[in-house]
């Protein structure tokens, strides 16, 4: 059969909603480590708040349903959370790829365990620092390292596969090759080396977190070194941190184009900042459906697609790539999210941000964290 009609290929549409691919969900802010750059809002939300475990696995249903593939499990610490097993049962028969985000504090071995048997697909584990000195220093939790350490080993025996996540900055930059080296050791088969992002309690450490120009470039040759030292053993995520970059990283993929958050008390959110800005409201799933929210719902048609942008984006050839990049930082910057990203070379104050950031990270410095706390 020689069928030559042409395939019908449907038209693309920036402000159409796409068929989301993740979701992480917020199982509760609870936590026991106090990360001064976590990324949960300055107003945390209390256990009483928090979504049931029928509810979570309800939006588990309908986000499969939306085509969500990926389900993050995250927090805080999700360890926090007694029926976290029960809750996992219910993403695993909704057939979603489950991946537990965790500092590794707080976790049993019972419970890991109990996970794997339930179906566990993958783990995320965070690392602080590479000694226990440091990294309990920067989670303000003693013993903290040590348990982590542990859990991985857990992890190891379990054949998990696992992703050591870095959260890197001015205080541990310098140990980044110790990080690596670190990463190896656990058996993980990727590490994400994230600079920090300067949101909620990362914004307000901003002076205690900010690298030096000279430690991120010397943190980008000796990641690029490695990636290449350790093929076929580490997969290595780097990515240049904003102040530093030319153009912006399409944040979230595009906001509201391939991910959502739950937050713990069932507000939907595009991203995990986005509470940071505080002219929108956000539908709950309580109240409405999770693909009618994701769909009309106000916060995500807001910055969708294209048409919101400002000049330059809406004339700029890099729109479809970087969907103008970061609308928390555009906002936390301008007062108004449907603005440039400060971290384009086409904003106007791109100058003043980058110049912020290299002050802080001299002269302007800090030692002392103002750590998370409910
Ligand atoms: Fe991206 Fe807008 Fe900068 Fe172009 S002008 S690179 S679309 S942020
Ligand atoms: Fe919210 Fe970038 S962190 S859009």
């Amino acid at each position: 059969m020689n069928d030559q009609s042409p395939i019908a290929r449907p038209e693309f549409d920036p402000q159409a909603a796409p068929a989301p691919m993740a979701m992480l969900a917020e199982l509760t802010h609870r936590c026991p480590l106090k990360c001064p750059y976590c990324s949960n809002p300055l107003d945390l939300a209390r256990r009483s708040e928090e979504l049931t475990t029928e509810e979570w696995v309800r939006v588990f249903h309908e986000a499969a349903r939306m085509g969500v593939l990926q389900l993050h499990l995250s927090g805080g610490e999700p360890a926090a959370r007694r029926d976290l097993p029960d809750i996992l049962t219910g993403a695993v028969e909704a057939g979603l790829y489950s991946n537990l985000i965790t500092s590794g504090v707080g976790l049993t071995e019972k419970t890991y365990a109990e996970l794997v048997a339930r179906g566990l697909d993958h783990v995320q584990l965070s690392i602080q620092g590479t000694d226990a000195e440091t990294a309990d220093r920067i989670g303000g939790y003693r013993g903290g390292f040590d348990a982590k350490l542990r859990v991985a080993e857990w992890i190891g025996a379990s054949g998990v596969p696992l992703t050591v996540n870095a959260v890197m900055h001015r205080q541990n930059l310098d140990r980044l090759e110790q990080t690596i080296e670190l990463a190896v050791r656990l058996g993980a088969r990727r590490l994400e080396i994230a600079h920090t992002q300067y949101h909620g309690w990362a914004y307000r450490n901003r002076a205690a977190l900010m690298p030096t120009a000279a430690q991120v470039k010397r943190a980008g040759e000796i990641a690029r070194e490695a990636a290449v030292r350790l093929k076929n053993v580490l997969v290595i995520d780097y990515v240049t941190p904003d102040h530093l970059a030319t153009y912006p990283k399409p944040c979230m993929g595009g906001w509201g184009r391939v991910g959502l958050n739950v937050t713990p008390t069932g507000k939907v959110l595009p991203c995990h900042a986005a509470e940071t800005i505080t002219a929108l409201s956000f539908d709950n799933v309580r109240d409405r459906p999770l693909a009618e929210i994701w769909e009309r719902g106000e916060a995500f048609t807001a910055y969708r697609g294209v048409d919101w942008m400002p000049d330059p984006c809406k004339s700029c050839d890099r729109r479809f790539k970087d969907w103008g990049g970061c609308r928390c930082q555009a906002f936390a910057w301008n007062g108004d999210a449907a603005t440039v990203d400060p971290a384009c070379s086409k904003a106007p104050n791109h100058a003043q941000m980058r110049e912020a950031a290299l002050a802080e990270g001299g002269e302007a410095h800090q030692d002392a964290f103002d750590y998370r706390v409910m």
